[in-house]
């Protein structure tokens, strides 16, 4: 045949293909999410994500300790609260016995070089679920729940946090926790924002994770986290918290929102995460325990993917298991 342009000479041989390669992922790229329980002794497993506990604090340090030799960069933290001290107002969010401060002062004095980013919201904190404070009605009270927010981020940076992720898609945030954190003398510490965060379906796990809910009932957090069906309006949302002194913005979910991180990118020059969140995790690891799919395969292919949309980092729970694949 008289083809000129014949594509399968790029594809040859792995020298050649890595040559031509336009996306590689990197270790320097991986955020570790980690829950962390209060009590002493074993980790307990979280049952719809193989592979992932809640860590007391000191395993939770020796695991950082792992990923910090390991070069991972950075981990998310968030706490798994005992029911009983679970209120409607999540008052023990700002409360100096939370386990999450002093799971924040041992990280931070054992891994001094790990960067430490921590979730700010109300959901671990409240019997309800929901990320904030709820009127009669049932809804998110928005302004009286960025004031508690503000009170939490400035507990989790004097505990030693390095960058704060409000992860509650309440309006105005980003520039009060700024505020608050400079007039602290805090200017150095970073916030990266849950910018364009979806009422996904696709949290189910990680509330079985933190004890808020059950993975398949799903809380209906619509009321502030983002149709599912917009992206436009997603460029609005990281507008504003760009505008309001985010450092870093984030999209989540990541593998069913590509589309919104290509968007996102091409809208700031911000630096942009994507969060492979835990139901994008489960469902590798049920399909493949199924025997229908090749687990390390899909599971690299999901998180090139994220990279290719455009993400300069992912909060992954694979982040651990694949750092060697990525030099
Ligand atoms: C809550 C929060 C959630 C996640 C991160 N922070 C759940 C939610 O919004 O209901 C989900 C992460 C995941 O599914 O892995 N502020």
């Amino acid at each position: 045949m008289d083809i000129l342009r014949r594509m399968r000479r790029n594809r040859l041989t792995p020298a050649v293909r890595s040559l031509v390669r336009e996306t590689t992922l990197h270790r320097d790229d991986l955020i570790q999410p980690l829950f962390v329980m209060e009590g002493e002794g074993i980790p307990e497993p979280v049952g719809s994500m193989p592979g992932v506990v809640r860590h007391t604090v000191s395993t939770l340090v020796e695991e950082c300790r792992k990923l910090e030799g390991n070069g991972i960069p950075a981990v998310a933290l968030f706490p798994c609260i005992d029911q009983s001290k679970k209120d409607h107002h999540g008052s023990h969010a700002c409360d100096p016995s939370n386990v999450l401060f002093s799971a924040i002062r041992a990280v931070k004095s054992a891994c001094p070089s790990l960067a430490l980013i921590t979730d700010v919201a109300l959901d671990p904190y409240t019997s309800h679920g929901h990320d904030g404070l709820i009127d009669d009605r049932g809804e998110v009270v928005n302004d009286s729940t960025v004031e508690i927010l503000c009170r939490l981020a400035m507990a989790q940076v004097e505990a030693g946090a390095d960058i704060v992720a409000p992860s509650d898609m309440m309006d105005g945030r980003v520039r009060e926790i700024r505020a608050g954190l400079d007039r602290a003398g805090f200017q150095q510490r970073g916030i990266l924002a849950y910018a364009a965060k979806y009422a996904s379906a696709y949290y189910g796990p990680f509330r079985e994770a933190v004890k808020s809910g059950s993975p398949s009932l799903s809380l209906d957090k619509r009321g502030y986290q983002m149709d599912t069906a917009n992206v436009r309006e997603a460029l609005i949302e990281v507008k504003l918290d760009e505008e309001e002194g985010a450092d870093m913005v984030m999209v989540k979910p990541a593998g069913p929102f590509l589309d919104v991180i290509r968007a996102v990118r091409q809208s700031t020059h911000l630096p942009l995460a994507a969060y492979q969140v835990s139901g994008e995790y489960a469902q590798i690891h049920a399909a493949a325990r199924l025997g229908w799919l090749d687990y390390e395969a899909v599971r690299n292919e999901s998180l090139l993917a994220i990279k290719r949309a455009g993400a300069d980092m992912i909060l992954t729970y694979f982040a651990a298991e694949v750092a060697d694949l990525y030099d």
